[in-house]
């Protein structure tokens, strides 16, 4: 704790910059003059790579201690500080690890940015397809027997690529994967976007650092305090490249990084250093509590909270207790409908809804207050909703991957045909299509529609997801290769 209040902070250092009479004859073009911060952001505090203040892209002093203070936090190699969120560490990460064509395992339902990797590289694919859960409609965890059988098809493999936690919160087996790859000298990227809060204490899953992991991405944004847009990028062991990963991040992150969400990043590593535990200890009390308190629902039910156990989940390693996954599948209600009444009702702003469930995510930033309203909303709702009988609408997405007919790289450029989604089954999509949150792609350019496929749009689209797709036209036009 001494030293970190000794150690040289990137937010105490622009304050003392700001008060100093010194002219700005440099960008930014606000040039720090207060006549202009009409609007209470942080302008004054706003400056380019000054004398002093170092250089994102070569970091040697302030910028340099900041990110080192990041790899002794999370036991890192070498962290670099992403201000363009954990996309431009992984489209970065992704290309340090593999030269343009090669071959990558992946799993099914990874975020567009690693899609984004796959074409800018013209890599090839072999999908990791997480089991369904029966009973929340999302994937599970990569499981090791199907990372086996993956390196076992797949000699060529250069480089695997897993999501965890996924955006609700399922975390696989890392370390188990790592060693699977490394036996075979294949390294692994995981985008841990949502787990940057993982690994402090005993009661969250640990981390994919700390599991071996070449090169982990951290949403900082996502889960802990920093300004949106904060990132990380962490490499582990040996077979990264540090030159070429840090020369990849300069192509992908902006050549004028906002030193205020540097500071933001700093800031938020050295209050982990500092309070980890006075943190993390209310934090885990009041998701504990609120999980008891969940008991008593008989109609809504809420993932690995109440009387559901992750035992009752085969397809599932381990889960983020941070995320609060409520089902609606038996009820009257939809995700969307739930959300609907918690936004209405109970002002409650949730972060995504699916078909038969809804996100909300919390924090150690959230105060036992915004606990108790949820609580207190879901026992309401699940008083006023009543079960369904027979057959709730099922999420049919993953139960068979789509077939890929070419490349991503092959065929994202070409002009194609519009079709109405009907038309388009057994043609190969030339656009991606995807609901945001959580932005990973239902179908994927060069992959073959099927009736699946539409079904799945239009369960999404009757339930009131808003799905989008590149080329602009859903809900009612599909771009396809018409041969
Ligand atoms: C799993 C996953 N990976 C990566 C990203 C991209 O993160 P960012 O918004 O920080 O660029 C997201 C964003 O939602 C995500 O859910």
């Amino acid at each position: 704790m001494n030293d970190i209040n000794k150690s040289a902070s990137l937010y105490k250092e622009l304050i003392d910059y700001s008060k100093k009479d010194i002219c700005p004859m440099h960008m930014p073009g606000h040039k720090r003059n207060p006549e202009y911060f009409i609007d209470g952001l942080p302008y004054f505090m706003d400056i380019t790579e000054i004398d002093g203040f170092d250089n994102l892209n070569d970091p040697e002093g302030i910028i340099k201690e900041c990110e080192d203070r990041g790899s002794k936090l999370y036991g890192s190699k070498k962290t670099f500080f992403l201000v363009n969120g954990s996309t431009s560490g992984i489209l970065a990460g992704i290309r340090s690890l593999v030269n343009y064509g090669d071959k990558v395992i992946i799993s099914r339902n990874s975020h567009k940015a690693v899609y984004h990797a796959i074409e800018l590289n013209g890599l090839k694919t072999c999908y990791l397809n997480p089991v369904v859960d029966e009973e929340y409609q999302i994937s599970g965890s990569i499981s090791l027997d199907m990372v086996k059988e993956a390196i076992y098809k797949n000699e060529d493999t250069k480089l695997i690529i897993i999501t965890s936690p996924t955006y609700e919160g399922v975390v696989s087996d890392i370390a188990g994967i790592v060693k699977l790859a490394h036996e075979k000298g294949i390294p692994v990227l995981v985008d841990e976007a949502h787990g940057a809060h993982l690994g402090f204490t005993k009661g969250f899953p640990s981390n994919s650092i700390k599991a071996g992991a070449d090169i982990v991405i951290h949403s900082l944004h996502k889960t802990l305090p920093t300004l949106t847009q904060c990132a990380l990028a962490h490499v582990g062991g040996n077979i990264v490249d540090i030159n070429r990963l840090s020369k990849e991040l300069s192509i992908f992150q902006t050549s004028s990084p906002s030193y205020i969400l540097m500071a933001s990043i700093d800031n938020c590593i050295r209050l982990l250093m500092e309070k980890e535990k006075e943190l993390f200890y209310p934090y885990e009390k009041n998701l504990d509590s609120f999980s008891d308190k969940l008991c008593s629902l008989k109609n809504l039910s809420v993932l690995c909270k109440g009387n559901d156990r992750i035992e009752n989940h085969p397809g599932i390693y381990k889960f983020d207790k941070g995320k609060i996954i409520i089902n609606t599948k038996r009820t009257n209600y939809t995700g969307s409908m739930l959300a609907e009444v918690l936004r209405d009702k109970y002002h409650i702003e949730i972060e995504m809804t699916s078909v038969n469930y809804v996100v909300a995510m919390t924090s150690i930033c959230d105060k036992e207050e915004n606990f108790i309203r949820l609580l207190e909303a879901l026992l309401e709702i699940d008083k006023d909703c009543t079960l369904i009988n027979g057959e709730a609408p099922s999420n049919k997405m993953w139960q068979e991957l789509p077939k890929v007919k070419y490349k991503i790289s092959e065929i994202s450029n070409e002009k194609g045909s519009f079709v109405l989604l009907e038309e388009a089954i057994n043609h190969v999509s030339l656009e991606y299509v995807w609901a945001y949150p959580p932005g990973i792609p239902l179908i994927v350019p060069g992959e073959i529609i099927t009736k699946n496929t539409i079904d799945n749009f239009k369960d999404r689209i009757v339930s009131g997801t808003r799905l989008r797709s590149t080329k602009g036209r859903l809900p009612k036009e599909i771009n396809v290769k018409i041969d």
